[in-house]
């Protein structure tokens, strides 16, 4: 389906980027693995996306910095001399950016806006310049945290995913006449992710209310199945969906907050 295609995907060297970057890679798309500090990982991705028959790069950049994601860039241009695929991925570790309003730094909501918000429209930028007509531009958010307030130490990120959720709209807008689409893939709570950082008991809560019955699925999400989903948005059949902010979360974001989950479910 994307053979002839390539991508780049921020933050692939783990979590659900890697789920993406692997799954791009089964439809046949070249991937640029995008890593941080963590180049051990990425080179682990790079090996699994040849051996299912694609092939890519690793490439380095803190994405708080437009320079390096310029860099970045020129590396990609270097090695494949266009991108069709950019995923907005990456996302800083949880204690650089997780505070509750009163509490947060200003360097932790920087942290936070710039690589979201930021790094999404410099990314967005220098890859609409290497892209044909018809590419792919997709930010990966958490719309929960967008939207709600409850979990207060999210503010900084959940500000920063708004902010870049508005953007996939204006920049949707900007590039339409080009067959290019921008759109926000919003997961749910995910395995082999951020989450399996956080305390036992947390990972527990965390999963037994999801099986419980607050994912309807009843149960977590993969980074595979995050990849699926944005393999469809980077195909041709996709091509007439831009702007949109679309939950990939096993019908979580469908669950009324203000009522348990056994009395909703019968
Ligand atoms: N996990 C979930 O349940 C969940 C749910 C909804 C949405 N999301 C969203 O999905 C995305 C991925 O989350 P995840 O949990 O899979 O992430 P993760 O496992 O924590 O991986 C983070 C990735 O970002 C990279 N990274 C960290 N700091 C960076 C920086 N300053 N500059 C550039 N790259 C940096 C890391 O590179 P290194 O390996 O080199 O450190 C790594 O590849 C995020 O945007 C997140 O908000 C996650």
């Amino acid at each position: 389906m994307l053979s002839g295609k390539q991508a780049l995907i921020t933050g692939s060297s783990r979590g659900i980027g890697r789920g993406i970057a692997l799954k791009l890679a089964d439809e046949g798309a070249k991937t640029a693995i995008h890593y941080y500090r963590n180049e051990r990982a990425a080179q682990e991705t790079l090996a699994e996306v040849r051996k299912r028959g694609s092939d890519g790069i690793v490439v380095q950049a803190d994405v708080t910095r437009p320079e390096e994601i310029a860099r970045m860039f020129r590396s990609v241009r270097e090695a494949f001399g266009k991108v069709d695929i950019f995923v907005s991925n990456a996302r800083p570790e949880v204690p650089a950016f997780f505070q509750p309003p009163a509490e947060i730094t200003l360097e932790q909501w920087d942290t936070a806006m710039d690589s979201q918000a930021k790094a999404f429209l410099v990314g967005a930028r220098e890859a609409i310049a290497l892209m044909p007509d018809g590419g792919r531009i997709i930010a990966i958010t958490y719309a929960e945290g967008s939207r709600t307030g409850g979990l207060q130490p999210w503010v900084g990120m959940g500000s920063a995913k708004a902010a870049m959720e508005s953007l996939v709209r204006y920049l949707a807008v900007a590039v339409a006449q080009r067959g290019i689409t921008v759109n926000a893939i919003s997961p749910g709570w995910t395995e082999d992710s951020v989450l399996n950082t956080l305390p036992t008991a947390a990972q527990d809560l965390i999963r037994n209310w999801h099986q419980r019955g607050w994912t309807p699925m009843r149960r977590l999400g993969t980074p595979g199945d995050v990849g699926d989903v944005v393999a469809l948005f980077s195909s041709h059949q996709a091509r007439w969906i831009t702007g949109q902010v679309v939950y990939a979360d096993g019908g979580a974001s469908l669950m009324n907050a203000g009522v348990p989950p056994e009395i909703q479910l019968g």
